[in-house]
């Protein structure tokens, strides 16, 4: 059993917990993923690792509550335990002193974009870090990733802090500024596959974490199938990071919505 120590609502929907996994803290690396159950009988849920302590053997989880299970682990409050949690999974981001990069992430995936910021500030790169969500109140980590950054940049849908309007004018700002050499963007399909399309007319490579539906995590259920560079790869072994440019968005998207009205039936079982 895998104790949740602490837990808080870090915005509307969007809480944290911190989870005595012990070996999964001393062996996670940015990027790589954990699954974990609720109860025995519960759904696997995929979420990034945020960050861990080896010393308390504490791995710090964030999601956003978006169907049934995610409401049901909003429930699990400090001293509760979970059934399982499986990792690190998945391949770790390619952490190096490239020089100058760009790190995007919106709504909950900058949580997943939190490390990534974190490593490759500690590798010596410059890091210019921009955030988006819709509101003040759903823009999380700005403080920890200001701390990782050089130039940190907070866009909002409402202007309610930072500039209002998308991650990618933003990066459009950063690019007529700057050469980078490298970028990655983590938040909803959507915004990923613009970034890439923004990236792209800049010829930088970029690269986005994928979170389609998981089961095992580990390449046996092919439930996490995504099309990249016209290969069928598995986002939980070969990746969760690929190359924008190579992922097939529509497929991806598509996929995203297939279990939606399954998913919302779930929810409504749940809530009654
Ligand atoms: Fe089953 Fe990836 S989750 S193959």
């Amino acid at each position: 059993m895998f104790k949740v120590v602490k837990r808080k609502e870090l915005a509307p929907i969007e809480f944290e917990i911190f989870v005595e996994a012990p070996r999964i803290a001393s062996k996670a690396k940015p990027g790589q993923f954990v699954i974990l159950r609720i109860d025995e009988f519960g759904e696997r849920i995929p979420l990034t690792i945020v960050d861990t302590d080896p010393e308390t053997g504490l791995v710090r989880l964030i999601f956003q509550v978006i169907g049934k299970s995610t409401a049901q682990l909003a429930t699990v409050m400090e001293g509760d335990c979970l059934a399982d949690v499986v990792g690190p999974l998945g391949k770790p981001t390619e952490i190096e002193n490239y020089g100058t990069v760009m790190l995007v992430g919106g709504g909950v995936g900058i949580a997943a974009l939190f490390p990534i910021v974190k490593g490759l500030k500690e590798a010596g790169n410059r890091v210019i870090t921009v955030l988006g969500a819709k509101n003040k109140e759903l823009l999380i980590l700005t403080e920890e990733c200001r701390a990782y950054s050089d130039e940190l940049i907070l866009m909002t849908d409402d202007g309610s802090v930072g500039q209002k309007g998308l991650v990618t004018q933003a990066m459009e700002e950063v690019f007529a500024k700057e050469s980078i050499h490298t970028a990655w963007a983590i938040g909803p399909s959507i915004m990923m596959k613009f970034c890439t399309m923004t990236a792209q007319k800049h010829q930088v490579p970029i690269y986005v974490s994928l979170n389609p539906i998981m089961i095992d995590g580990t390449g046996m259920c092919g439930g996490c199938r995504v099309t990249i560079a016209d290969n069928i790869k598995f986002a939980c072994v070969d990746g969760p990071e690929f190359l924008g440019e190579e992922v097939d968005w529509d497929e991806f998207i598509s996929r995203m919505q297939q279990y939606r009205p399954e998913e919302l039936r779930a929810n409504e079982i749940y809530e009654k």
